[in-house]
């Protein structure tokens, strides 16, 4: 198939709705988040890959937080859109809703947005359409994903920087306010 230039955001706007079934919950009775954090891949990967008109990998999910808890028997609903496009990859934002469907209750329980990167049959990454942005919310959601992006660059670097700095020797100051015991001698 020949891809075309771009594509809208609406083209591949993708929405996957799941009954939360018994089997999915933890001991304390609530979903487990591994069993969301599944879903998100599900529905980013539909999502990426509609848009890119080309398989897609996974390569960062950021801002998984799991405000509320999700009950057995809600019905959660993953809505999808890519926010932003580079050359070969896309940021994919998730809206998280669970709908308790006898209290007619909704809840929004998380909003988070997964890095994914579109393949060629070779394997290498390859170019994905240019995004299309037809309303102000879309601006708004490349805008944000462009500033995003360059948070993430500045707290990775600074990431690497106290990585390569950390001062074992010095763990008694370091850490005397912490929670933790040092076993051995230093
Ligand atoms: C992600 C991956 C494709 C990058 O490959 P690479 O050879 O480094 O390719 P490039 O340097 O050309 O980067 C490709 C794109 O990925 C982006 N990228 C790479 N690492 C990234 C990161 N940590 N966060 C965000 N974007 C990243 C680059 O910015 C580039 O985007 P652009 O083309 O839009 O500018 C490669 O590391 C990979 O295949 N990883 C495994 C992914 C996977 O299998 N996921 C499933 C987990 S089971």
């Amino acid at each position: 198939m020949i891809l075309p230039d771009a594509r809208p955001v609406q083209y591949s706007r993708t929405t996957i709705t799941e009954l939360m079934i018994p089997s999915y919950a933890n001991f304390g009775g609530k979903i487990h988040g591994g069993i969301l954090l599944s879903l998100i891949d599900k529905v980013a990967y539909a999502c990426a890959s509609k848009h890119a008109g080309n398989y897609c990998v996974t390569v960062s999910v950021n801002d998984v937080e799991f405000w509320q808890p999700v009950e057995v028997g809600d019905l959660v609903s993953l809505h999808a859109s890519v926010n932003y496009v580079g050359r070969t990859s896309l940021v994919v934002g998730i809206k998280v809703i669970a709908e308790n469907v006898k209290q007619g209750t909704v809840k929004h329980t998380n909003t988070c947005y997964v890095t994914m990167v579109a393949k060629g049959d070779d394997n290498k990454p390859t170019e994905v359409p240019e995004l299309i942005l037809e309303t102000k919310d879309d601006v708004r959601r490349f805008i944000e994903a462009v500033r995003m992006r360059a948070i993430k660059r500045m707290v990775k670097e600074q990431l690497d920087d106290v990585k390569s700095t950390v001062e074992v020797a010095k763990a008694k100051e370091i850490l005397k306010e912490e929670r933790c015991r040092i076993t051995y001698e230093i």
